[in-house]
């Protein structure tokens, strides 16, 4: 189980359990699950309305999380929260190359972080 933490300077922090594994879960489908009022629009990866800050609970070393998918790089990249050379240096570490990701595309792994919103 992967313990969750969402803050914001306008509402109280939560902790939440996840199920990690089920390799299907959002950070977006957990806050909305317990009622964590973050911003969403396409629930797509389109539009950047879920955009959210993920980093470990320790602060030591980046979120695991899965690699951005390719709706996270060109949502990201147009916001101006990714570079091409990032982008090319995730595919050869495997892991995301920014805190910055889509709440409704981060897939939910088995560690705690923190997820900082709204992001803006
Ligand atoms: Fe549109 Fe996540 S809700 S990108």
């Amino acid at each position: 189980m992967a313990l969750i933490t969402f803050s914001s300077p306008m509402h109280k922090d939560k902790t939440v359990y996840a199920v990690a594994g089920s390799h299907t879960q959002t950070i977006l489908a957990l806050a909305k699950e317990h009622h964590i009022p973050i911003d969403f629009g396409c629930q797509e990866g389109n539009c950047g309305t879920c955009l959210v800050k993920v980093s470990s609970v320790d602060g030591k070393r980046r979120p695991m999380g899965g690699p951005l998918n390719v709706r996270e790089v060109a949502a990201l990249t147009e916001l101006g929260h990714i570079t091409k050379a990032q982008v090319e240096q995730m595919y050869v570490d495997d892991i995301p190359p920014t805190q910055w990701r889509l709440a409704c595309q981060m897939i939910i792994r088995d560690e705690d972080i923190l997820v900082e919103y709204p992001s803006k």
